[in-house]
């Protein structure tokens, strides 16, 4: 897909997801969150930046790690997430926190002017992700921590299919490389030609639990990065996809709801 319209497709599909991302998706994402953290490991009083912050989930937690006396610089392209975000910051009243509309390929912060560069299940929606890691890189101090989780292999994600059945009937497919970076040591490797050094990387087992097939539609057709192309189907294709999607999932009924296997992979690097 051509990058411009694979940015458009996901700035303005998050706009649509974000409603319902909180609800359908900030359980089912902790594992991967809380290993980030871990891996950052975060000290009171630095300065962090944030790519593809979504609706802030990661971005109050890491405000809480580093205090008042530090400074974040939060950034989607999504402008429904950003307000989101920001609300969440407002509420809990950090004032340390700058969000910013930027494209993760192009980050409108100075070179060297942080101490942890984190990004939360983000990478795999743009484009150019060895640019976007050498962005990363580039606004680091030396020896400062880059850290980012995506989705693993495509194989141990039980909800998968949704990308094909949903590519079937639009003209080009929502998430060219999603499961790209998941796949055996790609994101290590990634980060190397990003020019990032001292690579550690985790994959880790999860289950995502819905308690209905509803729970199971709304979070992947319409809190997520198909929420686009779902906007503008018909009632019938609706419902087409609806059947395909959890005939796909049906091996991991558990009579009411689901609980289907999910793997994510988090890396940590420094730059030299
Ligand atoms: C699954 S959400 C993750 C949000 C958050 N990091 C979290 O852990 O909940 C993916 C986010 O990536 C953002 N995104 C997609 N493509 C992007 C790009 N090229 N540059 C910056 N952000 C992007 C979306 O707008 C969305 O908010």
């Amino acid at each position: 897909m051509d990058a411009r319209l694979q940015r458009r497709v996901q700035r303005y599909g998050w706009d649509r997801a974000a409603d319902t991302y909180d609800r359908a998706w900030s359980r089912q994402l902790e594992p991967a969150q809380d290993l980030l953290l871990e891996l950052a490991a975060l000290q009171e009083g630095e300065e962090v930046l944030e790519v593809a912050c979504g609706s802030g989930l990661v971005t109050l937690r890491i405000a809480e790690a580093v205090g008042p006396g530090g400074r974040i610089a939060a950034t989607d392209l999504s402008t429904g997430m950003l307000d989101l975000a920001r609300a969440g910051a407002e509420r809990e009243g950090h004032a340390h926190i700058a969000f910013l509309r930027n494209d993760a390929e192009s980050l409108e912060v100075p070179e060297a002017s942080f101490d942890a560069a984190l990004c939360a299940l983000g990478l795999m929606y743009v484009p150019d992700p060895v640019a976007a890691l050498r962005e990363m890189g580039r606004v680091l101090r030396p020896g400062g921590r880059a850290v980012a989780a995506v989705w693993g292999e495509r194989s141990r994600c039980g909800w998968a299919d949704v990308f094909p059945i949903v590519d079937a009937r639009v003209e080009s497919e929502v998430c060219p490389l999603f499961f790209q970076l998941g796949t055996g040591d790609t994101l290590a490797h990634q980060m190397e030609e990003a020019g990032l050094g001292e690579v550690e990387l985790r994959r880790i087992s999860t289950t995502l639990r819905y308690a209905s097939p509803e729970e199971a539609l709304e979070a992947i057709f319409e809190g997520g990065p198909v929420a686009m192309a779902y906007s503008r189907f018909d009632g019938a294709t609706r419902e087409a996809v609806h059947r395909e999607y959890l005939d796909s999932i049906a091996p991991w009924s558990t009579g009411e709801g689901y609980a289907l296997p999910g793997e994510f992979v988090v890396a940590r690097a420094t730059r030299g």
